[in-house]
């Protein structure tokens, strides 16, 4: 899988080169676009050729055609001048404008772009003044390489393989008149972008492939590919034999029913300088949930491909972490299995004794998470033991029913965690949304038989799930659980996020560990 941008992106100052297309964004009411930037030498000459713009652009707000109401497009062409094409992106209210709009808005654009034939577009800085410009780049890029993204690997030919690669570069225009010393930060700026929108592409296109292509063993290859190409990172696959010997049986036995063999992957990437703090991101990998012989309806079983999301998403951050040099400590553990039922698959009333010696009574087969989840979590806080342990589920139908596809469910043991995923979750437009994490709910998991069961009755069932998992991380202090059942995967287009696949918890994780103890160098250089 190869998960390199296909666009190139460039930063450029000025408007004397010729343009298939350029974004501009119109504040309502204002008629002259923002965040528009001048080269010094030639500011004068420039501002001559943007003016018979200017003016179709007053025209269009005289007839009521376009307003620079949020959402709205129009694509004009404009004559004589060296830009094919002008496309307008209403921006909305000055005093309403924030990152997440500016993303969407940016989404249009490349939407309004692939309808045309532009190859290479130009993109103002346009923006809220109450944003640096450094977070206007971040934002617009956000939004337009989310957007350019496609899943096109088995499509054989025709029209729909080529489109997306029809766009083959996007350059930013710089805002300001900026001194020449000052581009090297902007193209730093520019590639910490690039180097995690790859990420968000890498856990699209796992999530994206079918369950026979992506198994156990797929991961663990991909894990040691990894761990092959970027220094810094090492690897472990743990398979029968290890997973028998440390008596991780809640993976062993989940992954029973399958002739594709469980097993646990650990990445670890350790750079030479790195901060107090250490990280554990644990990752749910179910390659295929059919539900096991407590099997799914065809129609709950036709996106269960998808529930290796969290597994896709801790890998893609732990790699960006490792690419961008963060000063911090992170592993990625991954428990990996397929689900299905088969003579040899586990049964409801079986009784597990996970490798934290805490037995599990099984009542339904198809609450499996929680279950390999079990053993990953206590080797992350046990055996690990980094200050947090973070973990990425597609965990529950629960989580989708009371949040939808728009905000993943937050939970957990500790206030200033909980505040770090929170403003991390803010700054990236990853929604999370946090749930009381309380053991008045711990009864409904309570067996008459082990020391816990795997399910928790009809009611709060993102609730009863993760406090299932704070069992076993036993007695560490610093946990986090993140539900990411409705965010995984999208039935329709969200803005930048496209049917399929999103890609979620990857920017959330990496700006998580980016501003966790000390900061990058691309950051540093704000
Ligand atoms: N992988 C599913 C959760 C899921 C459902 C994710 C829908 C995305 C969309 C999980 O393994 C599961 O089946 N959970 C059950 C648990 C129940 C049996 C207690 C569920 O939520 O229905
Ligand atoms: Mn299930
Ligand atoms: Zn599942």
């Amino acid at each position: 899988m190869d998960n390199t941008l296909t666009t190139k992106f460039s930063l450029n100052q000025g408007w004397l080169t010729e343009k298939d297309a350029v974004v501009f964004g119109v504040f309502e009411g204002e008629e002259i676009p923002c965040g528009l930037g001048f080269k010094k030498e030639t500011a004068e000459k420039e501002a001559e050729l943007l003016f018979p713009i200017f003016s179709k652009i007053k025209r269009y707000f005289a007839h009521k055609d376009f307003s620079g109401k949020l959402g709205k497009v129009a694509v004009i062409y404009p004559e004589n001048v060296l830009y094919k094409r002008v496309i307008l992106c209403g921006l909305g209210k000055k005093e309403e404008l924030d990152a997440e709009k500016l993303r969407q808005v940016a989404s249009q654009a490349i939407a309004a772009a692939e309808a045309t034939d532009a190859a290479k577009i130009s993109f103002t800085l346009f923006g809220s003044p109450l944003q640096r410009a450094e977070d206007r780049l971040r934002y617009i890029f956000e939004g337009a390489v989310l957007t350019l993204y496609k899943f096109n690997a088995y499509k054989s030919k025709g029209a729909e393989k080529e489109s997306g690669a029809k766009i083959t570069e996007v350059e930013f225009l710089l805002p300001e008149i900026i001194e020449a010393d000052e581009v090297s930060a902007w193209q730093k700026q520019l590639e910490r972008n690039v180097t995690i929108a790859e990420a968000v592409y890498f856990a699209r296109n796992i999530v994206n492939q079918p369950s026979s292509v992506v198994t156990p063993q797929f991961l663990a290859e991909t894990a040691e590919a990894l761990a092959k190409q970027y220094p810094g990172i090492s690897v472990r696959v743990m398979r029968k034999t290890e997973l028998k010997d440390r008596g991780m049986n809640g993976i062993l036995t989940v992954g029973g029913g399958s002739d594709k063999e469980p097993v646990l992957i650990t990445l670890e990437y350790s750079p030479a300088s790195a901060s107090e703090k250490t990280v554990a991101l644990v990752g749910k990998g179910v390659c295929f949930d059919s539900g096991g012989l407590s099997l799914k309806s065809a129609e709950n079983m036709m996106e269960m491909k998808m529930d290796m999301a969290g597994a896709a998403a801790v890998m893609g951050a732990i790699v960006t972490a490792a690419r961008l040099q963060l000063p911090v400590k992170v592993s990625a553990v991954i428990p990996a299995v397929e689900n299905v039922p088969s003579p040899t698959a586990y049964k409801p009333g079986d009784i597990i004794t996970s490798a934290s010696g805490k037995t599990i009574e099984v009542l339904n087969t198809d609450a499996e998470g929680r279950i390999i989840l079990a053993d990953a979590l206590h080797y992350a806080a046990a055996e690990l033991k980094p200050t947090y342990v973070i973990d990425l589920a597609t965990l529950t139908y629960a989580c989708e029913l009371a949040l939808g596809n728009h905000y993943a469910g937050l939970l957990g043991n500790n206030d200033e965690l909980l505040g770090l995923i929170t403003e991390a979750s803010e700054r990236t437009g990853e929604k999370v949304w946090l749930f009381p994490f309380d053991d008045c709910y711990k009864k409904q998991i309570e067996s008459d038989v082990a020391d816990v069961k795997n399910i928790g009755g009809k009611t709060a069932g993102v609730i009863t799930s993760s406090l299932f998992l704070k069992e076993f991380v036993g007695e560490h202090k610093g946990y986090a659980h993140i539900d990411i059942a409705g965010t995984a995967i999208l039935s329709e287009k969200n803005h930048y996020r496209p049917k399929g696949g999103s890609g979620f918890g990857v920017r959330l994780l990496v700006d998580f560990l980016e501003h966790l103890g000390g900061v990058s160098e691309a950051i540093k250089a704000e």
